[in-house]
């Protein structure tokens, strides 16, 4: 569908393995066994393949809960985000680190990996059920070793500055969560694809609880009285985009 040389596999929730043009792996926001969105094939770390980089755009359990599984079986993989987030994840396991702040962009072997502003919140918990500070919450611009470039939102509100994303990264595809209460629901969604100006979008962070309401159908509504054109890509969890 995006002949771009890139396989982007749908995980469940906002769950997302990404299979890059030179041929890197990488996961966004390790939520799997305990995700109820996430098919049974793919709960064991094992399943993933030999992870180079783990992105994680915050703390919150349904982006983080199986952290520790997955680094436990991928020690050499890079764990990229928010500094305070990252710091709070080399108590869990991580290791090797790349540690970014928003607006700031790295080089990982070929990949450009640009942290994003999100409107949402960030907090985890400790050992003890003590509330940790992640630093700002976070989405992902990345530029694959061909050029392509794709917009992470992960959970946030919409905000204007999606313009400005558009303007500077270009991004061809965009992920935007569509599940309401605790992130942009499908009329947000709408006016965010609007701003981002892509040629591709996938609705995620939707039908994995009882309380995210937002449907693809109501998302496809509001797009077509937005009048935006946008070939909108609806991905079962485990089904691959490439
Ligand atoms: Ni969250
Ligand atoms: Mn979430």
């Amino acid at each position: 569908m995006l002949s771009r040389d890139t396989a982007i596999t749908f995980l469940g929730h906002a769950t997302l393995l990404v299979e890059t043009p030179g041929h890197k792996r990488i996961l966004i926001d390790p939520w799997l066994r305990s995700n109820p969105a996430c098919p049974s094939e793919w709960h064991s770390p094992s399943r993933l393949g030999k992870l180079d980089a783990i992105l994680v755009t915050h703390l919150h359990g349904d982006h983080v809960a199986d952290f520790e599984e997955v680094i436990q079986a991928n020690p050499e993989a890079t764990v990229v985000g928010i500094i305070e987030t990252v710091r709070f994840l080399t108590t869990k396991g991580a290791k090797k680190t790349e540690q970014l702040n928003i607006g700031g962009s790295i080089n990982f072997d070929g990949v450009r990996i640009t942290l994003t502003q999100a409107v949402h919140s960030n907090g985890g918990e400790d050992a003890h059920g003590n509330m940790v500070y992640g630093g700002f919450p976070t989405g992902f611009i990345l530029k694959m070793e061909n050029g392509f470039t794709f917009y992470v939102a992960s959970d946030t509100g919409v905000f204007g500055d999606m313009a400005l994303l558009k303007e500077i990264y270009a991004p061809e595809l965009a992920f935007l969560p569509i599940g309401d209460r605790f992130t942009m629901g499908p009329l947000e969604a709408a006016y965010a694809t609007k701003l981002l100006g892509v040629r591709h979008v996938v609705p995620y962070h939707y039908n994995s609880m009882p309380v995210l309401t937002g449907t693809p159908e109501e998302f496809q509504k509001h797009l077509r009285e937005l009048l935006v054109n946008v070939n909108v890509h609806i991905l079962q969890p485990g089904e691959t985009l490439k």
